[in-house]
C-alpha cells in the first residue's frame, strides 16, 4: 500500500513538473552557459514540437536527469536517463552546458560530467534535444560529438540503432530508473538474447533469443513504422512487421521491469499507448530467468510471480521477496560416520534449471538420490527426476527453480533439536529452526532410517573410490618427477595467504596471459624451485569463503595424469587466486596452429589420446563428475614433456557476470558450442564430447574449426572433413603424410563426436577405445548443422 501511495504522489509531483515545463518557450538550439534547475523553471529542454523534454524529474526524494515523452498521459514514460545508478539530487542542483559537454553541479561544489566526449578533438558549443527522443551535443560546425542514442538505458526508440556489443537494462521499478534485472544484449555473434544481470550470460541462462546465433547480424533497429529488425549490410531479420507511419505515433522498445521486451506505440493525439508485440511472448512470469533470485523458486497466481524461499533458507531482504534467499544455518562439515544432525529434506514438484557443472547419476532411485547428496560434502541439494531416474547433484547457491511435477528436490539441512551448530556467520537470523511439516519430518526420518542400512557399505566405497582416485592404479606417484615435493600428496590444495603469493610472483611481474577467468602469473612456490602459474581470478561469484573453499576441494581432489593440478589457493579478502603446476610448454593451440611446422602424425594421436582420457576422467570416473564447458586447443596445456593437460576444469562456475561478455564472445565465435547450447536444451557431458569432437578434427588437420583464408567448401572443418570423408579423399586434410587407417579411425570418432543430437555421440569412455584402436567404429551419419 505504501508503495501505491508514493506512486501517486509521484506521478502527481511528476505531473505538476511536466505542466510547468511544457509552458515554457520551446527550445530547440541550446547554447553554451545555458542551465536547468530542478525546482525553477525551466526544469527541462524541450523537443521542437514539444514532445519529447530532456532535464530534471523526480525520483525518490530527489531529482534524476533524462528524457521523457511530455504526453500527458497518466503514466509518464522516461525514455533515458542519465548515470541511472548515482543517487539522485538534490533540489539545489544546476546542469549547465558548458565547452566540455553537459556539466551537473551540486553542492559543495561538486561537479559531475553527465555527457562528455573524450575523445573528440573539438569543444561542445551548442545542443538540441530532438523530435526523435534523441539528446545531441555538438561542435561549434554543427558536427555531432555526443547523443543520448549512444548510450541507450532500457529504451530504444524509431530510428535508434542498438550495435553489436551493446545492450539494454530494465530499470528497477516504474519509478526508480537505476539499474534492475533483466538485460538484452546485441551480442557479437549476431544472436539477440535477454539473461538475468545477476547470470553468467551463459546459453543457459537465457530466457530468450532471436535464434540468429552466427548468421551475422550486427545491430538491433527501429524504424519510424514500428518495425522491429536486425540487420547486416541489408540482409534484415524482423521481429515485428510494419505498423502505422503517422506522425502522432511515437513507436518503442523498452525491456521492461518484469524482463519483458515490449514494442509500444504512443499516440499523442489520442493520449493512449498501446503494446504491439512482446518477447518474450509468455504470461508466466517463472518463465522469465531471474524473476525469483538465488535459492528460492518461482510460483505463479494470475500471472503474478511469488517467490518462495528453500526451507531452511530465509530472504535476503525480507522487503524484496525476489531477491534471493541465503541459509539460516550451516550445514555441519563433513564427518560422514559420526554426524546425525544432517540430513535431507524433500521438496516435491520442485526444479532448477540445471547448470553444466553437475553430471547426472543414471540409474538411481528416489531415495537413493537423496543418500548420494547426503553423503557427499560437496553436494548441498539433489534433484530427481521421475521420468528419466535421473538424480543430479547441485551445490548452491540453486538458481531457477520453478514447479515441476517430476522433479524432487532434495535440500541438505541441519537438525538443530539433534545438536546442529548455527552458523556463526548467520547468528542472530530469525527463526529457531527450518519450518517443517510434520509429515515431511516422517518421511525424512524414515528415510534417515533407511540410509543408515546402506550408510557403512556406501563410505566403505566412497573411502576406496576416493583413495583410487587419488592415486589412479598408484601410477600418479611413481610417474610423477622426482622434485615432486611434499605438497603434492596433501589431500586439498593448500590455502596460501596474498603476502605469500605476492612474492612467489615477485609482485605478479611476470604475465604469462589472460584469459577469460583472469591474469595468469608466472611465480615460483615459496621455499623451493618449483615452478608455479597463480591465476588472479578478476571477479568471482560473491559466494563466501565456504563455497568458494567447497570449490576449491573439489577441483584440488580432481587428480588425474591429463588434466592440470591444482596446487592451492588464496581467498583473502576479495582477493581470489589459484596456484597451478607450471605448464612449461604452452597451450594445444600454440603447438597445432603456429604456421611454421606442426607435430607428427604419431605425436598428434598421441595428444587426442591424453586429451581423451582426461576429460573421460572428468565425466565418469572419481567422485565429483565434472563437464568442463570449455574444451577447446587453448585450454589445453603442455607439459615439460609434452603430456597434454586439460586445465580451467570446474572453474566456468566462479565466473561473474561483468567478465562472462568475452567468455561468451569466445565461444560463440571459436565454434567448440555443441548445439544444444543454442537450443536452451539441457547441458550434459555429450556437450563436451561434441567440444572434444572439434578439437580432435583440428589436432588431425592442423587447422582452426574455421578459416577464411580457404576455398569455399573448406571454411567450416567440419563439413570439410565430412565432404572428403563421404568423397574419400582423406588425404586432402592433413597436410603431411599419415598413416591412412589410423587417418580413417581418429575422422570417425570425430563425426561420431560431433553429431548434433547430444544422444548420438557416444561417451568419453567409448572415445577413448574407439581412438585406442580396440573397438569397430560403424560408419558416422553426417553431423547435424542445425543451428
Ligand atoms: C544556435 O544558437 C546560437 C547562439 O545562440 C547561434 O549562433 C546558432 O546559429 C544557432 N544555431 C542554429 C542551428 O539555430
Ligand atoms: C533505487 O533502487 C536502488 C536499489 O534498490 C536504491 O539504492 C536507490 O536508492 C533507489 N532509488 C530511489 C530514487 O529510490
Ligand atoms: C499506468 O500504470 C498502471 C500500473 O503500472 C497500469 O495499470 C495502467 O494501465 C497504466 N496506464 C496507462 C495509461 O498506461
Ligand atoms: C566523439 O566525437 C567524435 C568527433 O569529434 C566522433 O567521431 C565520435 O563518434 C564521438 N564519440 C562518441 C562516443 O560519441
Ligand atoms: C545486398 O548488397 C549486395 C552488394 O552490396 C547486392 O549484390 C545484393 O543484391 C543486395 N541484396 C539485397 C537483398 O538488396
Ligand atoms: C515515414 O514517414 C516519413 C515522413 O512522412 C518518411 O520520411 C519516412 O521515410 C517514413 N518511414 C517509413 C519507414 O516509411
Ligand atoms: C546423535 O544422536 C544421539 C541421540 O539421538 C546423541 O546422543 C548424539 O550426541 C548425537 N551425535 C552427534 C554427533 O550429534
Ligand atoms: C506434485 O504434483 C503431483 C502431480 O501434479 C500432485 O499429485 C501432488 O499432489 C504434488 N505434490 C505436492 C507435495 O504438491
Ligand atoms: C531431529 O532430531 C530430533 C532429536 O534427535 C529427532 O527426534 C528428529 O526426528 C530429527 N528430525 C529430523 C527431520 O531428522
Amino acid at each position: 500500500m505504501a508503495s501505491a501511495t508514493s506512486y501517486i504522489l509521484f506521478l502527481s509531483i511528476f505531473s505538476s513538473v511536466l505542466a510547468r515545463g511544457a509552458a515554457q518557450p520551446r527550445h530547440s538550439n541550446i547554447s553554451l552557459e545555458t542551465s536547468l534547475h530542478p525546482t525553477t523553471n525551466p526544469t527541462s529542454w524541450l523537443s521542437p514540437s514539444g514532445r519529447f523534454a530532456f532535464g530534471f524529474f523526480p525520483e525518490g526524494t530527489g531529482f534524476s536527469i533524462g528524457i521523457w515523452l511530455t504526453a500527458p498521459h497518466q503514466n509518464t514514460t522516461v525514455i533515458w536517463t542519465a548515470d541511472r545508478d548515482d543517487l539522485p539530487v538534490t533540489k539545489d542542483a544546476e546542469l549547465k552546458l558548458t565547452n566540455e559537454g553537459l556539466k551537473l553541479l551540486l553542492q559543495d561544489s561538486e561537479v559531475r560530467l553527465i555527457a562528455q566526449n573524450t575523445s573528440a578533438s573539438t569543444d561542445a558549443f551548442s545542443a538540441s534535444m530532438l523530435d526523435s527522443g534523441n539528446f545531441v551535443i555538438y561542435d561549434s560546425n554543427f558536427d555531432v560529438i555526443w547523443r543520448t542514442f549512444d548510450h541507450p538505458t532500457d529504451t530504444i526508440m524509431a530510428g535508434q540503432v542498438l550495435p553489436a556489443g551493446s545492450e539494454l537494462v530494465s530499470s528497477i521499478t516504474e519509478t526508480n530508473h537505476s539499474s534492475g534485472k533483466f538485460q538484452l544484449i546485441m551480442q557479437n555473434d549476431g544472436n539477440l538474447v535477454m539473461y538475468p544481470v545477476e547470470s553468467s550470460d551463459n546459453p543457459w541462462d537465457a530466457y530468450w533469443s532471436s535464434g540468429t546465433y552466427l548468421q551475422g547480424y550486427q545491430s538491433l533497429n527501429l524504424d519510424d513504422r514500428g518495425r522491429l529488425y536486425m540487420l547486416h549490410d541489408n540482409v534484415t531479420h524482423d521481429l515485428t512487421s510494419g505498423f502505422q507511419n503517422r506522425t502522432t505515433l511515437v513507436y518503442r522498445a523498452t525491456l521492461d521491469v518484469d524482463g519483458i521486451f515490449r514494442l509500444y506505440s504512443d499516440d499523442l493525439e489520442s493520449n493512449t499507448q498501446h503494446i504491439l508485440a512482446e518477447f518474450p511472448k509468455s504470461t508466466d512470469p517463472c518463465q522469465i530467468k531471474g524473476t525469483c533470485g538465488v535459492n528460492s523458486y518461482c510460483t505463479s497466481t494470475d500471472g503474478q510471480a511469488v517467490c518462495k524461499c528453500l526451507p531452511g533458507f530465509d530472504y535476503l531482504d525480507g522487503d524484496e521477496k525476489s531477491s534471493g534467499c541465503t541459509r539460516f544455518f550451516a550445514t555441519s562439515p563433513c564427518n560422514l560416520n559420526n554426524d546425525n544432525t544432517t540430513y535431507m529434506y524433500t521438496l516435491e514438484n520442485v526444479t532448477w534449471l540445471l547448470d553444466c557443472y553437475a553430471a547426472p547419476m543414471p540409474e538411481t532411485s528416489k531415495e537413493g538420490c537423496g543418500e548420494a547428496c547426503l553423503k557427499d560434502c560437496n553436494c548441498h541439494a539433489a534433484l530427481f527426476q521421475s521420468g528419466s531416474n535421473t538424480c543430479i547433484k547441485q551445490a548452491l547457491p540453486m538458481k531457477y527453480g520453478v514447479i515441476d511435477s517430476s522433479t524432487t528436490t532434495f535440500i541438505k539441512l541441519v537438525n538443530m533439536s539433534a545438536g546442529g551448530r548455527r552458523d556463526g556467520s548467520q547468528a542472530g537470523s530469525p527463526g529457531a529452526g527450518p519450518d517443517i511439516p510434520t509429515k515431511q519430518k516422517l518421511s525424512s526420518t524414515i528415510l534417515i532410517v533407511s540410509v543408515a542400512a546402506v550408510t557403512g557399505i556406501i563410505s566403505a566405497l566412497a573411502a576406496l573410490m576416493f583413495f583410487s582416485c587419488r592415486y589412479p592404479a598408484g601410477r600418479y606417484r611413481r610417474v610423477g618427477r622426482n622434485r615432486e615435493p611434499a605438497l603434492a600428496d596433501e589431500i586439498a590444495p593448500r590455502s596460501f595467504s596474498y603476502h605469500e603469493l605476492r612474492e612467489a610472483t615477485d609482485g605478479f611481474k611476470e604475465e604469462l596471459g589472460k584469459g577469460a577467468f583472469g591474469t595468469v602469473f608466472q611465480g615460483t612456490l615459496p621455499g623451493g624451485e618449483r615452478l608455479i602459474a597463480v591465476k588472479k581470478l578478476e571477479k568471482v561469484v560473491e559466494e563466501g569463503e565456504r563455497e568458494f573453499r567447497t570449490e576449491m576441494r573439489t577441483i584440488g581432489r580432481t587428480h588425474h595424469k591429463n588434466l592440470v593440478r591444482l596446487l592451492g589457493f588464496c581467498d583473502e579478502g576479495t582477493s581470489r587466486l589459484l596456484v597451478y603446476e607450471f605448464m612449461s610448454n604452452g597451450s594445444l593451440a600454440d603447438l597445432i596452429f603456429k604456421a611454421d611446422g606442426h607435430p607428427d602424425w604419431d605425436e598428434r594421436v598421441r595428444i587426442a589420446l591424453d586429451i581423451a582420457r582426461g576429460i573421460h576422467y572428468l565425466h565418469e570416473e572419481c567422485e565429483t563428475r565434472i563437464i568442463h564447458c570449455d574444451i577447446k586447443p587453448q585450454n589445453i596445456l603442455m607439459d615439460d614433456n609434452w603430456t597434454a593437460k586439460i586445465s580451467d576444469f570446474g572453474l566456468a562456475k566462479l565466473l561473474m557476470p561483468s567478465q562472462t561478455r568475452t567468455f561468451t564472445g569466445i565461444r560463440g565465435t571459436r565454434g567448440y558450442l555443441a548445439p544444444e547450447w543454442h537450443k536452451n536444451a539441457p547441458i550434459t557431458v555429450k556437450a563436451d564430447v561434441y567440444s572434444f569432437g572439434i578439437v580432435l578434427l583440428e589436432i588431425v588437420c592442423c587447422r582452426k574449426n574455421m578459416e577464411l583464408e580457404v576455398e569455399e567448401d573448406a571454411i567450416i572443418l567440419l563439413d570439410w572433413v565430412h565432404h572428403c570423408f563421404m568423397d574419400g579423399e582423406l588425404e586432402k586434410l592433413v597436410p603431411d603424410e599419415v598413416d591412412m587407417t589410423e587417418l580413417n579411425r581418429l575422422v570417425k570418432v570425430g563425426l561420431w563426436c560431433t553429431q548434433s543430437e547430444p544422444g548420438s555421440r557416444p561417451s568419453m569412455k567409448n572415445v577413448v577405445m574407439m581412438l585406442e584402436g580396440n573397438v569397430d567404429i560403424s560408419l558416422p551419419p553426417p553431423p547435424g548443422f542445425s543451428s
